[in-house]
């Protein structure tokens, strides 16, 4: 009988939210008059910006008209979206990041998870604890750790997150070739400042490592000291790649789109200990496995409603006999974009982030009223609780006594222990109503 991939069975049995949902689908059904309200999973709840929808709906329309109609556009994304992410994004920030620089995908999930294929099987691996599941099991699965024993992976150095550094961990003392690292975090909501992140860009350049900087949340950054791109680091095009998304920064969790950048600076070396283009590498794996993200979404996401229109792509045979790097499709830069747009989009954008901020606050001073510690919430939408108790205890007594769901830390690794997470991500009335249950409950 064919094997299956027996590093799968290494990965720790349940998954988090789907322990999560068996305790709350337990207790809805139990207690059918008193609604939960649920700040656990991090997914927004608001409705897309206007610019989206409306660049939405005009590709929608091109879509169905011969002149305008597109086939598979360049898997690593159209110009015009690469073109106004290198601009609006990194340009405007003083980042050094060309457009040919940025793949365009439908998640930053699957680049997190997909990166680490270009890399060694024995590369060895600084993980954060707590952590975004993700970058762990992933390489679970391709096998570059051992067993699981007491909660952690043989063959990890964990960057433990505790009060004890504010939950920004210091460089290892041993070495590592690739290190994950997530600003603004999730769970925690921690930021790191620009010396913390310049002794990371140090690390890996002393190490000849390369940083996964997962910066997802850069938009809830309102700090102006805290760095939104790895890049604001001198030195660190030549040690990360970074991961960005559409997601929590302009609603567009169901519509799907992300970037990742990876400079043409980055290398890593073959067997015969020869520097290779990381970017080659991960434009031909991004080739072969993927086939671009949807027209009218990269629109939403950096296309104008009223943009000047790119010339159509030729038919799809035409495409078929060139090579995909070649394929067209770029035009010229939207007048009006959306989400990464100077004017209406951007604004929108931000007001959306502002508003899940203001829920964040109202979370973090109810939190700090009721005598407990936290992080987070000030440039992130994730309130990180040390809640001083086992944290599947503690989430139980706020879904028993408040009907208020949040996410056990000890879902995101050792570390989170003590902690639950508090996500600002709802609307308005329902944090104030969750607020007020947990305030009477833990009175
Ligand atoms: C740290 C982090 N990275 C990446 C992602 C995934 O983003 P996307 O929706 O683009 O796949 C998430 C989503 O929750 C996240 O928290």
């Amino acid at each position: 009988m064919i094997r299956i991939n027996e590093n799968y069975q290494k990965l720790k049995a349940s998954y988090l939210f789907a322990d999560i949902a068996r305790r709350v689908n337990a207790y809805a059904a139990a207690h059918p008059d008193r609604p939960v309200i649920r700040l656990g999973i991090g997914d927004v709840t608001e409705p897309l910006p206007r610019a989206c929808i409306e660049a939405l709906h005009a590709a929608t329309d091109e879509m169905g008209q011969r002149a305008t109609f597109r086939g598979y556009g360049p898997e690593q994304g159209y110009a015009f979206l690469r073109e106004a992410i290198a601009q609006h994004d990194y340009a405007a920030r003083g980042c050094e990041v060309a457009p040919d620089e940025i793949f365009v995908s439908d998640g930053a999930k699957c680049d997190c998870a997909n990166i680490q294929e270009i890399f060694a099987q024995d590369a060895r691996l600084a993980i954060p604890d707590p952590v975004y599941p993700v970058y762990l099991d992933t390489n679970v699965m391709a096998g570059r750790t051992g067993a699981n024993v007491d909660g952690r992976y043989a063959g990890i150095t964990y960057l433990d997150s505790t009060p004890a550094n504010g939950y920004v961990p210091a460089v290892p003392p041993g070495p590592a070739d690739l290190i994950y690292l997530c600003f603004p975090n999730n769970p925690t909501g921690a930021v790191a400042t620009r010396a913390q992140l310049a002794a990371w860009v140090a690390y890996a350049r002393e190490n000849r490592a390369i940083l996964l900087y997962d910066s997802a949340y850069e938009a809830y950054i309102r700090d102006p000291q805290i760095p939104h791109s790895i890049y604001e680091i001198p030195g660190a095009r030549e040690v990360a790649i970074e991961f960005r998304s559409f997601s929590k920064t302009a609603g567009f969790t169901g519509l799907r789109c992300a970037y990742t950048v990876v400079p043409k600076t980055l290398q890593a070396s073959d067997a015969a200990g020869q520097g290779q283009s990381v970017h080659a590498l991960w434009n031909r794996r991004h080739t072969t496995k993927f086939n671009g993200v949807a027209y009218p979404i990269q629109r939403a996401a950096g296309g104008g409603g009223n943009a000047a229109r790119p010339a159509p792509t030729p038919p799809r045979n035409d495409i078929l006999k060139r090579p995909p790097q070649q394929k067209s499709g770029g035009g010229a830069p939207p007048r009006a974009a959306a989400a990464v747009s100077p004017a209406a989009g951007q604004e929108q954008t931000r007001a959306l982030t502002d508003f899940y901020l203001g829920n964040a606050k109202l979370i973090r001073e109810a939190v700090q009223r009721l005598g407990f510690t936290c992080v987070g919430g000030d440039n992130a939408p994730y309130i990180w609780v040390n809640t001083g108790r086992d944290s599947w205890e503690f989430f139980d007594l706020l879904l028993s006594r408040a009907q208020v769901v949040c996410t056990p830390g000890a879902g995101f690794g050792r570390c989170g222990e003590g902690h639950v997470r508090i996500s600002a991500f709802n609307s308005r009335e329902n944090v104030a109503a969750a607020l007020e249950r947990i305030a009477a409950a833990l009175r």
